[in-house]
């Protein structure tokens, strides 16, 4: 009798993505050469004064910093219109777009960014529910559960979320989705411990990294401190 293969649940990678947005901008593509040995994986915080209260960079910036950098470019577009902008920023460079589910439109967002070949990613605020994210989870590639109201670094995390984020974690088990699942906001060596044994992977940090001595170094120490954590997490 044909021995029966186990269905092995898909095991994401574990990685710590440094956030620009609290990088030196006077010397953007020194700073992200300086993390790139301790990731593969660039935030790039969009922020359109509208939906967020803050202004940030455009597809010209990912455009040039595409030129020096290797790096997946993970886009999170905190925009009340991101649909305006996909192509510009796919042609920028971008490998992976991220668009929050509290504007709206979000079938047909997904649609477009699929239509674009960019990495589809689908943002919460820490106040919107897991009900609002369910009904995408099998549509998406990668799932941000903010841990933090967007528009600036240096806030502190927010624990309540973590409820969401095993939610989110369980769906994708039960679902046999491939999914990462990303939080952002607050996460240093003592956040991210928290956030690992929620289920989550893919751990953004601004301050904890950038706002270091040596940044390089506090990226590694935010993984050790996340490594093994993961519940799932193959020991
Ligand atoms: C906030 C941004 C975050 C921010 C994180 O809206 O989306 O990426 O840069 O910064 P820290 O890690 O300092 O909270």
């Amino acid at each position: 009798m044909a021995r029966v293969e186990p269905v092995r649940a898909h095991v994401p990678t574990v990685r710590v993505a440094p956030s620009i947005l609290s990088a030196d901008f006077g010397d953007l593509a020194g700073a992200v050469g300086r993390i790139a040995p301790g990731t593969d994986w660039l935030p790039v915080d969009v922020m359109d004064g509208h939906f967020v209260p803050n202004l940030t960079v455009g597809p010209p910036v990912v455009a040039s910093l595409r030129a020096h950098s290797s790096l997946f470019f993970d886009t999170h577009l905190m925009l009340s219109e991101p649909g305006r902008y996909l192509e510009a920023f796919r042609d920028a460079g971008a490998d992976g777009c991220t668009v929050h589910v509290e504007v709206g439109e979000t079938a047909a967002l997904i649609g477009r960014m699929r239509e674009l070949g960019v990495r589809v990613g689908l943002a919460a605020n820490p106040d919107t529910p897991f009900e609002a994210l369910e009904p995408f989870l099998d549509r998406v590639d990668l799932v941000l559960c903010m841990t933090v109201f967007p528009g600036f670094g240096g806030q502190t995390f927010i624990a309540d979320v973590m409820d969401k984020v095993a939610r989110v974690h369980e769906a994708a088990l039960a679902g046999g989705l491939t999914l990462d699942i990303e939080v952002d906001g607050g996460i240093d060596e003592r956040t991210v411990v928290a956030a690992a044994r929620a289920g989550a992977n893919v751990f953004v940090a601004g301050s904890a990294v950038f706002g270091r001595e040596d940044p390089l170094d506090a990226v590694r120490g935010i993984l050790r401190a996340a490594a093994g954590r993961r519940t799932g997490a193959t020991p």
